[in-house]
């Protein structure tokens, strides 16, 4: 089955909160790390580029204000529409790739933080769209990525485990797409550890909420999860949630 990213986001928008409804401690662990890889300055100008509904987002709203708002760019209007209404931020609906090459122009000409969190597997040309996005950030502006690894410890099954790793860049490569912008640059791997329950696992797995999933038909769906079911008999279920970030600084 082809998988089409805009047609996965609009199905996935309205759920996509609640995949993680029952972990918010996951989603204070993930904004605090990216406010403290970013160091921001109440008045910097942040994009947030494939921002979705910006569930990430809490601790850099903090420190954004009406007047120096929280750029949200995401090509998925149906994503962008459950942003929470608020001024401090402003959806942009434009891919990274028209925002690094100018064909889609962004309120201020340039940025002093550009993110993506787990958007950057979507960007076709990663090095010279950050190369673009490079030339676009204030002095000592910073971009940074945070993507998962390709290869996954999810309770997945075999081949979407092995599908999404084919998928997904490589850390050296981001890492090395981050030096040649000739931003300064440095790289991590965090790790958070997810403990969910079983039946809401496999819940998610039917509901296709990874991209990667979206790509099976729903016969495989089944298969798959009659799989996890087998190897995953206890609930609940713990497993590493590992993520690559990058950060790249103009000095
Ligand atoms: C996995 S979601 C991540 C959303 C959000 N950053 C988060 O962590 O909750 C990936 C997002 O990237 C967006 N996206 C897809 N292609 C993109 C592109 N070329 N440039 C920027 N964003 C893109 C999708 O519409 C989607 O909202």
């Amino acid at each position: 089955m082809a998988y089409d990213p805009d047609e996965h986001y609009k199905r996935l928008a309205e759920t996509y909160d609640g995949n993680w409804a029952d972990r918010p401690q996951y989603v204070s662990w993930m904004a605090d790390r990216i406010m403290s890889w970013l160091e921001p300055s109440p008045g910097d100008r942040i994009a947030d580029i494939g921002s979705g509904t910006g569930l990430f987002l809490s601790r850099l709203m903090d420190i954004a204000s009406p007047e120096a708002p929280i750029l949200c760019v995401d090509p998925s209007q149906p994503m962008l529409d459950l942003l929470p209404e608020d001024p401090r931020l402003t959806p942009l609906c434009a891919t990274a790739e028209q925002i690094a090459s100018g064909e889609v122009s962004m309120p201020v000409p340039a940025v002093d933080a550009f993110v993506f969190k787990e958007a950057i597997h979507h960007v076709k040309d990663i090095p010279g769209t950050l190369s673009g996005l490079a030339d676009r950030l204030n002095p000592g502006g910073r971009i940074l990525i945070v993507s998962l690894p390709p290869r996954l410890r999810y309770p997945l099954f075999e081949a979407a485990l092995d599908r999404f790793a084919e998928g997904q860049p490589e850390e050296d490569d981001l890492v090395k797409a981050m030096r040649d912008t000739g931003l300064k640059t440095d790289h991590t791997i965090e790790e958070f550890t997810v403990t969910i329950d079983r039946d809401h696992w496999l819940k998610l797995v039917r509901n296709q909420w990874m991209s990667v999933l979206s790509t099976f038909s729903q016969e495989e769906i089944t298969a798959g999860v009659e799989e996890i079911r087998n190897r995953y008999p206890e609930s609940p279920i713990s497993y590493p949630d590992r993520f690559v970030f990058v950060r790249g600084i103009k000095e």
